[in-house]
């Protein structure tokens, strides 16, 4: 499973990206607004560092206008995903935008018949949120289950990035269900690897250690 970092600050992209694991990364506008700098600026940072996919949105309702968006938008680097949310229009600039051979990432899909539009669509990949979902007692992962069984029943390449993540457990239940990406929140990511074992018994290693005699001279 690719590993996908889910903001738009760079010092938290720098960071993930130093340990070698980062496969490529995600934005939307709340995430941008968050940085306080001018969406040009945050773009052209992200897109320079980052190898992998760099998701960027769109903010036009509207096919067209999203298009001529999505025109600008892959001016950023050749890694540009042009994010675009699951509506009719949505949709119709994605298959156009496809047939031009600009990748997409349909947003904002809480069914698995979105998602099923977006893959006849040709959509580049699909991310279903799933803690939105969760946060309405509905369970978020069940759409990934769902979103998979019709993508492998009829063989859509679309990936899916299982997005709007809470905690490691929505990683594990993604990987154990073969989504093929996780965008992870920088919070979250830092916990993945995390155990209480493992610090435990490094500690005990590292003192036992010290109990070795030193070989003589
Ligand atoms: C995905 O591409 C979105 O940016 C993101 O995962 C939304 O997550 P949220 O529900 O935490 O805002």
């Amino acid at each position: 499973m690719k590993f996908f970092l889910d903001t738009a600050n760079i010092d938290h992209i720098k960071q993930i990206y130093e340990l070698g694991l980062l496969d490529g990364v995600t934005t939307n506008p709340s995430l941008i607004a968050k940085t306080g700098k001018p969406f040009k600026v945050v773009f052209q940072e992200i897109c320079n560092l980052v190898k992998g996919p760099v998701s960027l949105e769109v903010v036009s309702t509207e096919s067209a206008k999203m298009i001529e968006e999505a025109h600008k938008l892959v001016e950023f680097g050749s890694n540009v995903v042009v994010k675009i949310p699951m509506t009719l229009e949505g949709l119709k600039a994605v298959k156009i935008l496809a047939e031009e051979g600009i990748k997409t990432n349909v947003t904002l899909c809480f069914s698995p018949l979105q998602a099923l539009m977006a893959a006849k669509a040709k959509a580049t990949y699909i991310s279903p949120f799933i803690g939105r979902l969760d946060d309405y007692a509905h369970d978020g992962m069940e759409l990934v289950r769902e979103i998979k069984t019709i993508y492998d029943n009829y063989g859509f390449e679309t990936e899916i990035i299982v997005a709007s993540i809470r905690h490691p457990l929505h990683i594990l239940d993604a990987a154990l269900l073969g989504a093929d990406i996780a965008t992870v929140p920088f919070d979250v990511f830092n916990k993945i690897s995390l155990h209480p074992l493992t610090e435990k018994g490094l500690d005990q290693f590292l003192q036992d250690w010290k109990k070795v005699p030193a070989e003589k001279a």
